[in-house]
């Protein structure tokens, strides 16, 4: 779905990370971690298309992401589910409403009606359909960025730390909800500083770990 071929990058100054490899089948489980400032966020950009590596390749979907016009790159962002670090919503609009952003700004407000109720169900927001973004608390804001990022259907799920600011309870509930989401054949790739996390996950599924340290991404010991 998504590979990383000797990649680089730097934001201007030196590199941030080089020699990154990184191949996401379809239907696999990743973890990211790695400390604060390591480049996490960083490299789930160049994930999905939002940065260009500064040396090195990266396919999306079997595709140069270098060579892709804007146009290419907007076509394999719709197959790609993105939970941003600080899940922003615009405030003066409805929960619904921001959750069908996705598929209003691609043109698809037809899809949405079906979609939105089960998803809000899913995801045990119905109740807050009609309320907006600052009345949520955090586990709510968080559910709700997951739900904004399916509701196109992607094939890859990447969540920079979906359970950032949540309790233990809210995470295992965020945890459940993308666990299903692999178990439906979407590839899952999550950033996170928790360790309990990726634990409670490996006893649901099969997931690997990557670890982001002194500029190399490596496959995380057996501290886990
Ligand atoms: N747009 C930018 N321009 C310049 N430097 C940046 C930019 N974005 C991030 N950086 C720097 O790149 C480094 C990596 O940032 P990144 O956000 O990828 O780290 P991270 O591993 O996700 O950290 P955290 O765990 O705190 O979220 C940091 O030193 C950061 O200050
Ligand atoms: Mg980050």
């Amino acid at each position: 779905m998504i590979d990383l071929d000797n990649v680089a990058y730097s934001y201007g100054g030196a590199e941030l990370f080089s020699q990154v490899r990184l191949s996401l089948a379809a239907g696999s489980f990743h973890f990211l971690t790695g400390p604060s400032g390591a480049g996490k966020t960083t490299l789930l950009k160049l994930c999905y298309g939002e940065l260009q590596a500064t040396s090195g390749q990266v396919r999306l979907f079997g595709e140069d992401a270098a060579m892709m016009d804007r146009d290419a790159v907007a076509m394999s962002r719709r197959r790609i589910g993105v939970v941003h670090q600080d899940c922003q919503f615009l405030d003066h609009l409805p929960l619904t409403e921001n959750i069908a952003l996705p598929l209003t700004v691609s043109g698809r407000e037809a899809d949405a009606e079906a979609n939105l109720g089960d998803l809000l169900g899913w995801v045990g927001l119905r109740n807050q359909a009609a309320q907006f973004p600052p009345q949520l608390s955090g586990g709510e804001r968080q559910r709700a960025a997951l739900a904004r990022a399916v509701i196109m259907s992607p094939h890859v799920i990447i969540a920079d730390e979906p359970t950032g600011n949540v309790d233990w309870e809210m995470s295992q509930r965020l945890l459940t909800l993308l666990v299903e989401l692999n178990r439906m054949g979407k590839t899952v790739l999550i950033a996170t500083h928790d360790m309990n996390l990726i634990r409670a996950a490996k006893s649901q599924v099969t997931t690997r770990v990557l670890r982001l340290k002194d500029r190399r991404l490596m496959q995380a010991g057996g501290e886990l």
